[in-house]
């Protein structure tokens, strides 16, 4: 399997999706959020890069079908139902659910990379169903970290490198430099991830800003059996 990393959801423009399988990973907090969102009975979610086009989505729904989510600088968007807060994503608010959901860089990354033979959505608390999803038959690998706000972001890379570190368990891997430090990263840190994670410049700012329960909440491993993946537009769980 050869995996090429993309350090950011901005160094997309020279990056070629087509024919690759690839993995989003967006630990905090979008992909931890669409994970949490499908393993609780979520229908579908929508990826939309922007407010003002999550909103048009949103009006396309009949009244009840869908919700309309996201955050701009970690604080759910004015007028929206939820905002990025995986723990907002409860059964009982988004059972059946069309989820409309425009991060900063989450779903700004999904939306780079929709022309891939297949993608999914991988964070900590499903890292292991999709490296055995992906285990054997995937030959071209893309992981892409979204990063945050252009900037390469340690929770992303450690999440990466778990799964190069998993995948090379039962397959023959060629990876990249980024991925080969990733990879050692990942390894040098598994027995304490948020430790690892001490100095990341977004972790400490979700802390900040009140959001450490949502930090410890996305730093869980393997706490859901579900495989985020694209189907049309709609990412749905499989
Ligand atoms: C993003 O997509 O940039 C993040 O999920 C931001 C956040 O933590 O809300």
């Amino acid at each position: 399997m050869r995996i090429q990393i993309v350090p950011t959801a901005t160094h997309c423009k020279s990056v070629d999706f087509k024919n690759k399988t690839v993995v989003i990973i967006d630990v905090l907090r979008a992909s931890s959020v669409m994970t949490t969102a499908l393993f609780n009975g979520a229908k579908a979610i929508l990826a939309i890069s922007s407010p003002e086009l999550a909103l048009a989505a949103f009006n396309n729904y009949n009244t009840g079908e869908a919700l309309l989510c996201g955050e701009r600088n970690a604080i759910r968007i004015e007028g929206f139902d939820l905002g990025n807060s995986p723990r907002e994503f409860t059964r009982q608010r988004i059972q059946d659910k069309v989820i409309i959901l425009t991060t900063s860089n989450g779903t700004v990354a999904i939306n780079q990379a929709m022309e891939a033979k297949e993608l999914f959505v991988a964070s900590f608390l499903n890292i292991s169903s999709i490296a055995n999803h992906l285990t054997h038959k995937t030959k071209e690998l893309v992981i892409l970290c979204s990063g945050t706000n252009g900037d390469f972001s340690m929770d992303d890379g450690l999440c990466a490198g778990m799964l190069i570190s998993l995948l090379s368990q039962t397959n023959k891997i060629e990876t990249d430099d980024s991925g080969i430090i990733l990879k050692a990263f990942y390894e040098a840190n598994e027995s304490d991830i948020y430790a690892g994670l001490s100095n990341c410049r977004h972790l400490n700012y979700l802390i900040d800003n009140g959001f450490e329960k949502d930090v410890l909440f996305c730093l869980r491993v393997d706490v859901y059996n579900v495989v985020p993946r694209l189907s049309g537009k709609l990412i749905v769980a499989s």
